[in-house]
């Protein structure tokens, strides 16, 4: 593969605004998942967004301004509507699926590890 088909790998923090803006605007058309943004906890999206880049860059180049508690956020959402371990299945789903279509390389490997990871650590809080 040449020029525009050759995926590249996740080197900086407009490559990962580009996975951001792309993840979230699923996530936020998602027939499983969309309600807990657009309705369970109602987000305003530039504003989640703009803190996910944050949370993400802090995931893979350690260099964020993320200083939020996700988990005590997913336990409060729980507590509304409580999520099924196949919403989980789901996002890890289309974490991978995302970044496996826009990049290719140890950086896209390394943030969709460390997002299973974190994955796995909120069910097992949430589901224990
Ligand atoms: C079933 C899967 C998930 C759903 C439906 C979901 C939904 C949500 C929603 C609705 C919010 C906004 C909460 C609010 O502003 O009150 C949120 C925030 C957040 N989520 Fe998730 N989430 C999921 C899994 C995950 C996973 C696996 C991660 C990390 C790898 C994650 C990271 C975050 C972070 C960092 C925030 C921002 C928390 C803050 O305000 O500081 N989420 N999520």
């Amino acid at each position: 593969m040449t020029g525009k088909n050759m995926k590249n790998d996740i080197v900086n923090k407009k490559d990962l605004k580009q996975l951001v803006i792309r993840f979230y605007g699923k996530l936020r058309e998602d027939k499983i998942l969309g309600h807990f943004f657009n309705h369970v906890t109602p987000v305003n999206w530039n504003e989640h967004i703009k803190m996910m880049y944050g949370f993400w860059e802090n995931v893979l180049f350690f260099t964020g301004d993320y200083s939020g508690d996700p988990m005590r956020k997913h336990v409060a959402i729980h507590k509304k509507h409580p999520f099924s371990l196949s919403d989980f299945t789901h996002w890890n789903k289309l974490f991978i699926e995302t970044v496996d279509e826009m990049y290719k390389g140890e950086n896209a490997e390394i943030i969709k590890q460390r997002a299973q990871s974190i994955s796995t650590i909120m069910q097992i809080k949430l589901f224990k």
